[in-house]
């Protein structure tokens, strides 16, 4: 695909307000400068998901490279993070924008070489419509915690026909939970940010949610035992929110 889609105009100001009091917040921030976790998600059972902060802020390994291999067109990295797969992909030629809520993701990301912008998945974006690929990679699947509004918002992102590659979780599994990031340190206000919802999908309920939306699957692999699923957007209008 040989579509470009035109950053111009995007201003790093965003409309993140709001968003900046969970991911935004410190201990999110801290991790992405030091390059080092520990650093959880946490429920308020105390249930703790790690999150893989050293993986993040590497390099592109061989299962990140078996998702972007993949990638077509222009390609909108929903969540980068510190910017590992929007680097690889600038410096494999893609056109390649990365959209994140914390800040501190965002100057890493362009530290790297990338092109970044602060903002929610659910703002108003650049090139809404024309993104030949959206990637959801490392869990961010859960973004909003209602996994259904997001494949809709994607699919708004996408051209027609454009493909969605997401990584699910390594179970069968189909939750949506309220957390917060947390250091592990003691959980005291200081250390963790507020609480927001997050989802986490097996690769059977992403399938379960998606059909319906009008997603058609693409392809499906796991790589260094981290579970894939492109799905590709019907080549019609914009998908029906209330299915
Ligand atoms: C599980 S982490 C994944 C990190 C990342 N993919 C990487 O390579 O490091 C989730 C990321 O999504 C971002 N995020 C959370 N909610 C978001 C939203 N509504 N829109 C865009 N990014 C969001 C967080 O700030 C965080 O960087």
């Amino acid at each position: 695909m040989s579509t470009t889609v035109s950053l111009g105009g995007a201003d790093s100001a965003g409309t993140y307000a709001g968003w900046g009091a969970s991911w935004g917040a410190d201990p999110y921030a801290d991790a992405l400068r030091s390059g080092q976790g520990p650093l959880f998600l946490r429920r308020s059972d105390g249930w703790l998901l790690p999150l893989d902060i050293e993986r993040w802020c590497a390099g592109a390994d061989a299962s990140d490279l078996s998702a972007l291999r993949r990638c077509e067109g222009p390609v909108l990295d929903i969540g980068c993070g510190p910017g590992r797969l929007v680097a690889a992909l600038s410096a494999r030629g893609h056109q390649t924008l990365g959209i994140d809520v914390s800040q501190a993701a965002v100057d890493r990301t362009v530290r790297l070489g990338g092109t970044a912008l602060r903002r929610s998945v659910f703002d108003s974006l650049p090139g809404e419509g024309r993104w030949g690929t959206a990637l959801l990679v490392d869990g961010n699947i859960g973004i909003g915690g209602d996994p259904r509004v997001l494949l809709v918002r994607v699919a708004e992102l996408l051209a027609p026909g454009g493909l969605l590659i997401a990584e699910t979780a390594p179970v069968d599994v189909d939750e949506r939970v309220r957390v917060r990031v947390d250091d592990g340190r003691g959980g005291g206000s200081s250390e963790a940010g507020s609480v927001f919802p997050w989802a986490r999908l097996g690769t059977p309920a992403l399938l379960r949610y998606a059909g319906p939306l009008g997603w058609r699957p693409a392809d499906q692999w796991v790589a260094s035992e981290r579970p894939f699923v492109a799905l590709r957007r019907s080549h019609e209008g914009s998908h029906n929110r209330n299915r």
